[in-house]
């Protein structure tokens, strides 16, 4: 069975699951590679990855793997990638863009995001550039209008069908759509029943901007913030949700999260619980079901990125929900 797609604002779809590829900075790129493959086979048409991620090429081989064997065509599968930090000033944008499509090894990409909004200096090399002191070197300089910029002549010369942010606050947004002439079609940001993001979600879907939900199950493996008791995963009110449907609580949450209309992409390295996560097509959550996960809401990041904290475009100061 094919996923559900959504339709963007620019009239393109994206599917409504993919695959996150983050597997930390000691990725094992045979697993990666597996994993999109196999992600590929049980009907994914939606990687998610990006530059800071250091898979690029290895996603973009499997992808090439699956199209040699006919699995898919390019342009049945959804690619998104993202513009890092220390590329935010207008004249990196195109060449981080394009060493991205080179990792692909593809001709055009479906998506491209900003991938946060505080500005790195670039330093050649250094994915998160420091002085002597260990200190994150910022360039709050930058302004993200222009950057945008930058992204839209990407969309125009054809490289990119569709642009968008991650991790982006209200007010960040707003600059943006007072700036543009491409809307932003994409947020992609942290979405769970711990941290629902009432209001955000509200402010981009009435924007007609996508919402996009990474660590859906509170990425369990890496907690930067301190875990909530009990963990996502373990959580017996979903279970006891889930036990009603036949589900285990992961479906519950991406059936959840699908339901308000967000995109999810789970990570997994395991083949059963990649398969696992495609099946939350087949049930539906009732009204009070959605309700009693919308009440577990504690507004906990797993990825507060507190080493961001000192540039003005922390986008995390205020609790917006
Ligand atoms: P694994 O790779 O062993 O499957 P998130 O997408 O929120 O960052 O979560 C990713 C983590 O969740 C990974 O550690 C992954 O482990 C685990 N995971 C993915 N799918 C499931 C599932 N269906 N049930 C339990 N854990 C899962």
């Amino acid at each position: 069975m094919a996923a559900p797609k959504s339709k963007l604002s620019n009239g393109r779809e994206i599917p409504m699951i993919g695959l996150g590829t983050w597997a930390g900075w000691q990725a094992q790129s045979g697993q990666i590679r597996d994993a999109v493959k196999t992600a590929i086979d049980t009907g994914y048409r939606h990687i998610d990855t990006a530059y800071a991620y250091k898979v690029e090429d290895i996603v973009g081989a499997a992808v090439m793997d699956k199209i040699q064997d006919k699995t898919i065509k390019r342009e049945d599968i959804f690619i998104t990638s993202k513009l890092w930090q220390t590329f935010l000033a207008p004249e990196h944008v195109k060449p981080a863009f394009q060493k991205t499509l080179k990792d692909l090894g593809l001709e055009y990409l479906d998506l491209y995001l900003i991938h946060k909004p505080a500005p790195y200096k670039y330093v050649e090399g250094e994915m998160i550039p420091k002085d002597e002191d260990g200190n994150v070197l910022f360039d709050d300089s930058i302004d993200h209008a222009d950057t945008w910029r930058e992204m839209e002549k990407l969309v125009d010369e054809g490289l990119v069908k569709t642009i968008g942010i991650s991790n982006f606050n209200h007010h960040q947004i707003q600059h943006l759509l007072d700036n543009c002439s491409i809307k932003p079609a994409v947020n992609q940001f942290e979405v769970h029943p711990y941290l629902t993001q009432t209001k955000l979600v509200e402010f981009c879907q009435k924007r007609d901007i996508h919402v996009t939900a990474f660590s859906p199950f509170g990425s369990p493996a890496e907690w930067e913030n301190k875990p909530p008791d009990p963990p996502l995963l373990q959580n017996p009110k979903i279970k006891e949700i889930g036990e009603r449907h036949q589900k285990t609580i992961a479906q519950v949450i991406l059936r959840y999260l699908f339901q308000r209309g967000i995109s999810v992409i789970p990570k997994s390295a395991n083949a059963g619980r990649i398969r696992q996560n495609f099946q939350v097509f087949d049930f539906e959550l009732t009204d009070q079901e959605m309700g009693d996960l919308k009440a577990l809401n504690q507004n906990w990041r797993v990825y507060p990125h507190d080493w961001d904290a000192k540039s003005r475009h922390y986008p995390f100061n205020e609790v917006y929900d």
